[in-house]
């Protein structure tokens, strides 16, 4: 005889199964099984698709916590690594030593050092200055595909500005942008995978810059790159290695993620006509205010960095109540940290005036994004002038035929199919 059912207790709900990360069906919308980890795994040990394991950790508190840890290093030297996983947790196809010595690396005090050298250089002010630039390359990008009535914004739009403006604001001449564009191409295209081409290209890269940095010390100029030779502090200067592995960072570090700022942004405000609408009128009416609020917004609900790069704990601490060995390997998904409800309300839903919104899509602590400015400038300008040139800008194909990128630390479109009225 079972014993009554006590009339007070409520019963529990059952656990659903645990999802299966990194297929497809997890690339096209990660966030259901982002929550399910938030509840009952919320810092999990987990096997990536290379084979490296790492603990993942999604609740926005100890994201935080995790970001602004000293005990989590950047060094790739603390990974207590199998042999068969080493070499797996860079930069794709990024094995030699000089470009190693880049800020997402390293630690304090050479971090501190590296990092002081270049803020003086890559300013707010200089970025500032930066802006009709941006808004030039935007227009004449638009100009080459809006009278076709249709484009893939990936390819035509969000992939080139990029590159082009982080290449102008470096210092690459403009007749060797072209290669740069298609260095980065293969780079973005078989990221993640130690492939041959990727090696190559990196070394083609790797070579430029150097060979760049040498020509601006003999004939400097008005560009990050003659800025970052000439700057200086406490009578120190970077190395000439310090200076390509800078470059080199900057470049990687600024290209993919802004793609994909425009490309999930404009995705994300194409699948929200709502949002998309207000945001419109509030352009048309010559008010900034929303596109600024709603370009953080877009990088909170669908940015473009998911998990932050790696770190590994250099002694034994514990994160959300879970022990970390000293060793292991830890990676922080800001994507499932900046829809936790328990620091967002209602946190997904798309709200572009969002004013509570301290999202970590730009990272935390001493390694927070260091290109957030011009990132934002290049966000707001893409996204304010695709609507105003393009008003009845419309997906191209149905959102369940999109391909996202299956990478790892990225979150970004394949392609961006678009049709729309030509001026
Ligand atoms: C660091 C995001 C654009 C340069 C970071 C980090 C994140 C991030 C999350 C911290 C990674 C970590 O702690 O593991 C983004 C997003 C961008 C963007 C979402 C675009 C929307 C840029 C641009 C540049 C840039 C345009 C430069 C041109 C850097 C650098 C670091 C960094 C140099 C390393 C800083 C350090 O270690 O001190 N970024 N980034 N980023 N970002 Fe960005």
């Amino acid at each position: 005889q079972p014993p009554p059912a006590c009339p007070h207790s409520t019963p529990t709900p059952p656990r659903p199964p645990e999802p299966d990360l990194f297929t497809w069906e997890f690339a096209s919308d990660p966030y259901p099984a982002y929550a399910w980890l938030r509840e009952y795994a919320p810092v999990r040990w987990t096997e990536l698709p290379s084979g490296v394991e790492a603990w993942l950790v999604t609740r926005y508190a100890d994201a935080r916590e995790a970001l602004a840890e000293q005990r989590l290093s950047k060094n790739p030297a603390h990974h207590d690594e199998p042999a068969h996983a080493r070499g797996r947790t860079g930069i794709p196809g990024e094995r030699k030593a000089e470009l190693m010595t880049h800020l997402l690396n390293i630690d304090p005090p050479d971090h501190t050092r590296l990092r002081r050298l270049v803020s003086k250089a890559f300013t707010p002010r200089r970025v500032a200055a930066f802006a009709p630039r941006v808004q030039e390359l935007t227009d004449q990008l638009i100009d080459r595909f809006a009278e076709k009535g249709e484009a893939d914004l990936i390819h035509e739009f969000a992939f080139p500005l990029p590159i082009y403006a982080i290449c102008d604001l470096l210092g690459v001449p403009r007749e060797d942008q072209d290669d740069f564009r298609d260095w980065a191409g293969m780079m973005i295209r078989h990221g993640g995978g130690p492939r041959g081409g990727v090696a190559r290209s990196v070394k083609k890269m790797r070579g430029y810059l150097a060979e760049l940095i040498h020509r601006k010390r003999a004939d400097p100029g008005d560009d990050l790159i003659s800025g970052l030779i000439r700057a200086s502090d406490h009578g120190e200067h970077l190395t000439e290695n310090e200076a390509a592995a800078m470059a080199f960072i900057l470049l990687f570090a600024g290209f993919e993620t802004t793609v994909n700022l425009i490309g999930n942004g404009t995705y994300a405000l194409l699948t929200h006509p709502e949002q998309r609408e207000r945001l419109q009128r509030s352009l048309a009416a010559g008010d900034t205010a929303l596109l600024e609020t709603g370009v953080e917004e877009l990088l909170r609900y669908d940015g473009p960095v998911e998990l932050a790069t790696w770190r590994f704990a250099t002694e034994p601490l514990r994160i959300g109540g879970q022990d970390i060995a000293a060793g292991d390997p830890v990676l922080v998904v800001l994507a499932a940290a900046d829809r936790d409800p328990a620091r967002f309300a209602e946190p997904d839903l798309l709200d572009l005036s969002r004013r509570d919104n301290q999202h970590l899509g730009y990272g935390h602590g001493i390694h927070y994004c260091l290109g957030a400015p011009l990132a934002r400038l290049e966000g707001q300008t893409a996204l304010a002038t695709l609507l105003r040139r393009l008003p009845d800008l419309q997906l191209g194909a149905p959102p369940g035929e999109l391909r996202w990128r299956g990478g790892l630390i990225m979150r970004g479109l394949r392609t961006l199919p678009v049709r729309f009225t030509p001026p």
